[in-house]
């Protein structure tokens, strides 16, 4: 890597693809013209990682869109940016650190990582020994609550990376949940803790308190306020007596997961049940670090490992294989493609899966933390559109709701299609298996986007004059569609790692930090501003605007305060 990062807009590549847009555009972009003009397209569009198929023919791309993105690519250097990333080099600039998710799932058949003079996989493997021995525990029974009763719901005590990821990943892999259920608790909205501890047992619930940092407000807020709970419920019962008998309750009831081991002890948590990460795993890509606890808890440590070892394939594919055939770097670039060349400003991810509930939110916090920046990572301004919005709902569900924009609205919308060819729960209603009712509705939607319905169509249809307007499709709505034959512990992490290096190619295309997050910053230093004020104090509510002033009004008066 260079001093400074390559201006895309300035390659030979993305004056070539400008043109290129016009010339499709002079041809005609037609998606039904061009699959009948290319009768292999599917084929020639189809990609496979790992279990995942991945149909990219349904893009606004041809065959020299193609080859030009790849240009794209090697001109700002992807594949030596690539090779930075995995092999540790400090590419988090700000915070002059590695971005090593990466080793977090590095097979134990590669040889040792060494980073700055550090055994990166020694100590990676020694504390996933720790956690998952940990889960073992747990799950065995060896690791009981106070009163000696198992323990038999964990609560995540954890907000943005420290929930999202186990949160998507425990409802997504529901057909493999154990006899522990596991509970998340993240907003400071007194409702999320309180109706989550309303429904807890205290001598049989572990709780984790999740915080890379250990200093963000809503975990350390609702991490006190259970140990405040488990205390005085325990002492009802005649359980917590004594100082001593505290201090055995939150050992055997809280956990930690961080990287700041003296602040997990400060709040009262022994060393010992506190698990380690590192500051070169960013929050949104921590998921399969110690914070995966709750999972290797619920799922259990040999669900855990495959999941692991799904991101694996998907990172000796993206690390090993050239750009032209590498599938998150094709895909990073086809992002590009249409956020820069056809002003796309959002991206729809659909999944066909019930259980992938929480995959758009997760995908927010990965995609726009990382790639929602101004500025490139030697502090110049970017020089072009970043970081587009991710947004969507699971299918079937969207279709009757947003889904009309899609079709007809003005905006171009590229989506992203998931879905798995066997269900996670086989019904069948009527001899009909209801599974191939959703397969169905996942095949369609993406072929209405594409080939959309003529005029004539309508009308052949019976459709009366004055309404065909209304009824045409335009098609030529882009969409990736993304299978595999099913949702397993393994496919969930190769999706996630397919997901996480897209990002990564689209940042490292316009020239980006995509790890580090100062944007979070100032909102949480006002906020701390605007407590005080609220409280009553005159000095901290001169400080603030005329609008946050009218509004601490507004919520003194109303509270009464
Ligand atoms: O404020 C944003 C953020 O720092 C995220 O990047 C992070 O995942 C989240 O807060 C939680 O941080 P922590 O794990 O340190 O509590």
């Amino acid at each position: 890597m260079t001093n400074s990062p390559v201006d895309p807009t300035s390659t030979t590549a993305w004056s070539a693809l400008k043109g290129h847009i016009q010339d499709l555009a002079a041809d005609r972009i037609d998606l039904r013209t061009w699959f009948a003009q290319q009768p292999t397209r599917v084929r020639d569009f189809t990609l496979g990682v790992a279990d995942l198929r991945v149909d990219l023919s349904k893009n606004l791309v041809q065959t020299e869109t193609m080859r030009l993105l790849v240009a794209l690519g090697g001109e700002v250097q992807l594949k030596s940016q690539i090779d930075a990333m995995f092999a540790g080099r400090h590419i988090n600039v700000s915070e002059d650190r590695p971005a090593l998710h990466t080793a977090l799932r590095r097979s134990t058949s590669q040889p040792p990582l060494i980073v700055d003079g550090q055994n990166v996989s020694a100590a990676v493997q020694g504390e996933q020994d720790r956690f998952l021995g940990f889960a073992e525990d747990v799950r065995h029974q060896r690791h009981l609550g106070i009163t000696g009763k198992a323990l038999t719901t964990v609560v995540n005590i954890g907000i943005g990376g420290s929930d999202l990821g186990p949160a998507m990943v425990y409802r997504a892999l529901a057909a493999y949940h154990g006899p522990i259920q596991a509970r998340f608790v993240s907003n400071i909205d007194p409702s999320d803790l309180g109706e989550t501890l309303a429904t807890l047992d205290p001598e049989t619930t572990l709780f984790i308190v999740a915080s890379k940092t250990f200093t963000t407000l809503e975990t350390m807020t609702n991490g006190r306020l259970a140990r405040a709970w488990l205390l005085e419920m325990l002492g009802a019962r005649g359980i917590v007596t004594s100082a001593s008998s505290a201090a055995e309750a939150v050992a055997k009831h809280f956990v930690a997961v961080s990287t700041a081991t003296d602040k997990v002890a400060a709040f009262g948590i022994d060393p010992v049940n506190a698990f380690q990460l590192w500051d070169w795993v960013g929050g949104r890509y921590s998921v399969d670090s110690a914070i995966g606890l709750p999972l290797a808890i619920s799922l259990g440590p040999d669900v855990f490992r495959d999941f692991l070892a799904g991101f694996a394939a998907v990172d000796a594919h993206f690390s090993q294989e050239p750009i032209e055939r590498n599938v998150p770097a094709l895909l990073g670039l086809i992002n590009v493609w249409y956020v820069n060349f056809w002003d796309a400003r959002t991206h729809a991810v659909l999944p066909y899966s019930q259980d992938l509930g929480r995959w758009p939110a997760y995908l927010q916090q990965l995609t726009m933390e990382s790639n929602g920046k101004s500025v490139r990572w030697d502090g110049t301004p970017v020089t072009t559109s970043t970081g587009e919005i991710f947004w969507g709902e699971p299918g079937s569900n969207g279709q009757h709701a947003f889904f009309q924009l899609l079709h007809q609205g003005t905006q171009l919308i590229p989506a992203d299609f998931i879905a798995f060819a066997n269900p996670s729960v086989p019904l069948v209603d009527s001899s009909q298996d209801v599974h191939e009712l959703l397969l169905a509705n996942f095949i369609a939607q993406s072929s209405a986007l594409a080939f959309g319905k003529t005029a004539d169509e309508a009308r052949a249809e019976g459709t009366p004059e004055r309404l065909v307007p209304a009824r045409v499709f335009t098609g030529n709505r882009p969409s990736t569609s993304i299978m595999a034959p099913a949702l397993t512990p393994s496919v969930l992490g190769q999706l996630i790692a397919l997901y996480e290096h897209i990002t990564f190619v689209e940042g490292a295309v316009w020239g980006i930090n995509s790890f580090d997050q100062w944007g979070v910053e100032l909102g949480k230093a006002l906020a701390s501003q605007v407590v005080p004020a609220l409280a009553g104090d005159q000095s901290a509510f001169t400080q603030l605007d005329q609008s946050s002033q009218a509004m601490v009004e507004y919520c003194r008066a109303a509270r009464q305060r």
